[in-house]
């Protein structure tokens, strides 16, 4: 496989499976308005923030981006509570069981700012989608490599919101809340196309050398 994941999400992908194309690389990034394909059997749709949310996301990070350090710990510590394999994924610190310990590894610290700095960057780019999705899909298309799977991108968003709810106190509205949540719908979802295309284009490149390697072992008939 692709990846060399072994996790569900990515064997039960029907459009891995069936090597469906993609209509964002068809199209181009950010190339098109229309609904596209996800790459595991749904649909994309665009950016859905109107500017008002935009304002809100924009605003409310104003406020947080003083706090992305602490955040970022926050984020990741929870994650590894709540979903332990995540782990897995990091080499240099998933040897370390202790989580009270693993909050002060410089490591993790500089993940958690890793993330945070790629929100700032999505913030920023809130009125260039383009930009945005191409930041987003080759985020992916890294964590395919990183052999970070798909089904884990989603509470990422959710424990950044659980962390940063408490920061912003009688600011964090409702509405805030919605328009940061369409955010990283956005984001995640196309992350995960991203990792998809990255696992298609990974078993291509595997299949060809497997067949060259195939052809150059066979005798040729005289
Ligand atoms: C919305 C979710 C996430 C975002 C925005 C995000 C963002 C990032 C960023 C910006 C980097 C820096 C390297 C790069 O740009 O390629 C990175 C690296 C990495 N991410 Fe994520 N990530 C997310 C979720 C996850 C999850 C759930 C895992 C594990 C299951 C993970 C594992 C990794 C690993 C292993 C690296 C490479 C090591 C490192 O940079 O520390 N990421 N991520």
């Amino acid at each position: 496989m692709g990846c060399a994941l072994s996790s569900p999400d990515v064997t039960s992908d029907p459009a891995v499976a069936e090597g469906r194309p993609c209509l964002a690389l068809e199209g181009g990034l950010g190339s098109s308005k229309e609904a596209r394909c996800l790459g595991n059997g749904g649909t994309l749709e665009p950016l859905q923030l109107s500017e008002a949310q935009k304002t809100l996301v924009r605003e409310s990070w104003e406020v947080l981006h003083k706090d992305i350090v602490r955040v970022g710990i926050i984020v990741f510590i929870r994650l590894f509570e709540t979903h332990p394999e995540c782990k897995d994924a990091f080499f240099l610190f998933r040897d370390i069981e202790d989580l009270q310990q693993l909050q002060m590894n410089k490591e993790l610290q500089a993940h958690g700012l890793r993330v945070m700095s790629f929100v700032e960057k999505s913030v920023a780019r809130l009125d260039e989608e383009g930009k945005l999705e191409l930041l987003a899909f080759e985020l992916g298309r890294s964590h395919c490599r990183y052999r970070a799977p798909p089904k884990y991108y989603e509470y990422v968003g959710a424990q950044f919101i659980q962390a940063v709810r408490p920061i912003l106190k009688e600011e964090w509205t409702p509405q805030v809340e919605k328009a940061w949540e369409s955010l990283f719908r956005y984001l995640v979802a196309t992350m995960r196309r991203g990792f998809y295309e990255e696992e298609k284009a990974t078993e291509a490149r595997q299949s060809l050398s497997a067949q060259k390697a195939g052809a150059a072992s066979t005798p040729s008939k005289a």
